[in-house]
């Protein structure tokens, strides 16, 4: 089978196409054929060496979301058969034509629903969710969602709008991804890259405040984020791609009006709130499934090209998800 790798860190041109056997699956795992494979930003930053948890043993192929088709199951899996269409999320080795993974990442697709958009039910989705969950978006509130436009950002504002914000606010880097962000549903659209941009939020949010954050792209932003926050407000830190490789700290005394600030990691809420993290994803489906979330595909590019679409998200073009197709 092909499948895609780094053996050095650097520019997108260092990911190759090989050939390798298709991977070995114990008995509570699962094979299965990719139809489509997530591409995430911490790919790219993985691929750079710069991804802020640390850089990853070479040679290296992302794990990522992957949805396609069950070929095989361990003897001892129950409730997934050959045939069925399936995400798997953070497959190990997932720029490939076939993933193995434990069962228990394997979620089955319900109808209706293509392979490009479901691999946004894997971890993408699941993290805008969550995101929402972990800050207790409330009825009636108003929330501000960083680079709206991303492939997390662009679920997070329509997610915001179902799980009962009375506003959405969304920032995004270029004139296009504010007009995508405005027609995904978000009331006002400000452009973070103008040194004003926390005055546009307050002229958004009028008098009441921003109760939300939702912030993965950091840097000194972040400082801005807790001066937003109305009294009893929630920031969600979950990323930096920015690409600054520290974050500032943030001076207690600007919590004193009941502000919060958090962090959030998937890896985390999987391992310790398993039960949570299922929540999430049954609402997510929900979302989806009633139509109140839309997940977008900016481009299905092919496997072989992975160096381009790393350029999308790397030049800030991609607007909603990119995907690799076999
Ligand atoms: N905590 C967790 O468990 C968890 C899980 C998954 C992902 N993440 C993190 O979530 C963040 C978003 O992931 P994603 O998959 O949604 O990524 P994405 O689709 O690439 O979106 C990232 C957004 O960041 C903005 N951005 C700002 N500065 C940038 C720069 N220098 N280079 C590239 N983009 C820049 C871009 O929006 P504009 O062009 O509009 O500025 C872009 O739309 C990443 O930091 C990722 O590592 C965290």
């Amino acid at each position: 089978m092909r499948i895609v790798r780094h053996h050095e860190y650097g520019p997108s041109r260092v990911l190759r196409t090989e050939k390798a056997a298709p991977p070995a699956h114990g008995p509570e795992d699962v094979l299965v054929r990719a139809e489509a494979i997530g591409v995430d930003h911490a790919d790219v930053q993985r691929r750079l060496g710069i991804f802020p948890l640390g850089a990853p043993p070479l040679p290296y192929c992302p794990s990522t979301d992957v949805a396609g088709t069950v070929v095989e199951v361990g003897g001892h899996v129950t409730g997934i058969e050959p045939g069925q269409r399936v995400v798997v999320w953070k497959a190990p080795d997932a720029y490939a034509e076939f993933v193995a993974a434990p069962a228990a990442r394997v979620l089955p697709l319900p109808d209706g629903l293509g392979f490009a958009e479901a691999t946004l039910l894997g971890s993408t989705g699941r993290v805008a969710v969550h995101l929402l969950q972990t800050a207790r978006v409330a009825a009636g509130e108003t929330v501000l969602v960083h680079a709206g436009a991303g492939a997390i950002g662009h679920i997070a504002v329509q997610a915001a709008r179902a799980m009962g914000a009375r506003r959405v606010i969304a920032t995004a880097g270029s004139p296009r991804k504010r007009d995508f962000v405005r027609a995904l549903g978000a009331d006002a659209a400000v452009d973070y890259t103008d040194p004003d941009w926390p005055a546009r939020v307050r002229d958004a949010a009028g008098p009441e405040g921003v109760d939300v954050i939702l912030d993965g792209v950091g840097g000194p932003r972040l400082l801005d984020d807790v001066r937003l926050l109305a009294p009893y407000g929630r920031l969600v830190f979950y990323g930096a791609s920015g690409g600054d490789s520290e974050q500032p700290a943030i001076p207690v005394m600007d919590l004193m009006g009941m502000r919060q600030v958090t962090g959030f990691s998937m890896a985390t809420m999987l391992r310790d709130s398993p039960a949570l993290a299922e929540e999430g994803v049954r609402l997510l489906v929900r979302l989806v499934a009633d139509g109140s979330v839309r997940p977008v595909i900016h481009e299905r590019v092919p496997l072989d090209e992975a160096a381009r679409a790393h350029d999308l998200l790397e030049q800030r073009v991609s607007m909603g998800r990119v995907v690799l197709v076999p």
